[in-house]
């Protein structure tokens, strides 16, 4: 019997991108409670090279990224209609994700033009689901500036740059997650990098893995729309034996640490946008599900609030959560390409043995 379902605790391989050993998160051996104070930029060249860049190069690689960050035309185009298909996000983005395989160079594309389109590519979805004109790039701002200037319209200040900041190099990477492993999967079998980031998109979609931010908001917005007790909610929740969303990790027993720093992002915005009533809520939900049951809030959780914050529809955060790991997924489809073999696991059989077919030629009925 297979004692290891959903493959928990096995070494698959080897990685020098991040580890999560002992519950503690580390990219390239730093600690995410220090990284987490670095720029984006930074971070992203961390885990995609493995070392901080230099000031020169941290400037050259931020200017070469924004300035990346442009669709072709044909791609808008067609973005056009597919945004507008009343299906979830997540599925705009898989097939987005797609497409921008097909009208870019499917061959020479590298990382740092396939993460400058994917952040695009996500905050066109939105403006054009908002009905709202696209924005372009402020070739004078960073990368995570123009990213939430190109899905709200407008140039964030610094505050609330610096804290999404963090919530992105919080999401960048985390070690051999669902998505991640279906990223390198595709990567084992050199195919190329948009197939690659689709797969992993598609695998983000799930309820499980990315998909639970948005089911944490809806909860929030269920329990405060129809004045529901909370605590009734959850007791109510758990005996139809639903999980509560934004709880519990596979391998934060103890607490997810991204969590706790985004539950301060969460106060600080819940406090400036008016949301305050939310963000009790959450303390509410999560005092009741620590005490009852020993299960902590995982990085969905305030996550859901801090993206309701910044003006987000609740349909639209895994997309976020999409663009935030594209830097991991490269990081991991380059380092699976580059160790170039196939992953191809084996099962133990339990089905039916030693059956015959014994039918012959003309026996058939149908
Ligand atoms: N609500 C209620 N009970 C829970 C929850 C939850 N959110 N999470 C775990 N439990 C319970 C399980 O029912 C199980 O109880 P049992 O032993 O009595 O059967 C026990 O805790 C262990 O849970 P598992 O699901 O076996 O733990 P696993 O490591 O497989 O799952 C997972 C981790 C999938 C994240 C799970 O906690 C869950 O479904 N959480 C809700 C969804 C969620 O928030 N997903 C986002 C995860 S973070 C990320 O992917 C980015």
């Amino acid at each position: 019997m297979v004692k290891n379902h959903g493959l928990a605790g096995i070494v698959v391989d080897e990685t020098k991108i991040s580890s999560t050993k002992n519950a503690h998160l580390i990219y390239v051996g730093y600690p995410i409670e220090e990284i987490a104070q670095a720029s984006f930029e930074e971070v992203v060249f961390l885990l995609w090279y493995k070392h901080l860049p230099k000031q020169t190069e941290l400037v050259a690689f931020r200017q070469d990224l924004v300035n990346k960050m442009v669709l072709p035309a044909e791609t808008i185009r067609l973005l056009l209609y597919i945004a507008k298909e009343p299906q979830h996000p997540m599925s705009i983005l898989r097939t987005t994700t797609s497409l921008l395989g097909t009208t870019n160079d499917v061959e020479h594309d590298e990382p740092p033009k396939i993460l400058a389109k994917m952040l695009t590519a996500i905050a066109a979805i939105i403006r054009i689901r908002d009905n709202e004109p696209l924005m372009e790039i402020d070739p004078d701002l960073g990368v995570v500036e123009n990213f939430l200037l190109m899905m709200t319209g407008k140039k964030p200040s610094k505050r609330l740059a610096k804290m999404f900041s963090t919530v992105m190099i919080l999401h960048a990477d985390h070690e051999f997650n669902a998505s991640t492993f279906t990223a390198r999967v595709a990567a084992s079998t050199l195919t190329d990098y948009y197939s690659c980031l689709t797969a992993a998109v598609c695998a983000l979609k799930g309820p499980l893995h990315g998909g639970a931010n948005e089911r944490v908001f809806e909860m929030l917005e269920t329990i405060q729309q129809q004045q529901i007790d909370p605590l009734k909610y959850l007791q109510d929740q758990l005996k139809a034996k639903r999980k509560i969303m934004g709880f519990g990790h596979r391998i934060y027993k103890d607490g997810d640490p991204r969590a706790r720093i985004l539950k301060q992002i969460a106060a600080e915005l819940a406090q400036t946008t008016d949301n305050q009533v939310y963000y009790q809520l959450q303390i509410k939900i999560a005092d009741y599900m620590f005490a009852r049951f020993n299960l902590h809030p995982n990085v969905d959780y305030y996550t859901a609030l801090i993206y309701h914050c910044i003006g987000l529809e609740k349909e639209t955060f895994t997309m976020i959560f999409a663009a935030c790991r594209t830097v991991g997924w490269l990081a991991h489809i380059m380092e699976q390409r580059q160790e170039g073999s196939l992953i191809r696991p084996s099962s133990v059989y339990i089905g039916p043995t030693e059956r015959h077919y014994l039918r012959k030629v003309g026996d058939h009925n149908e």
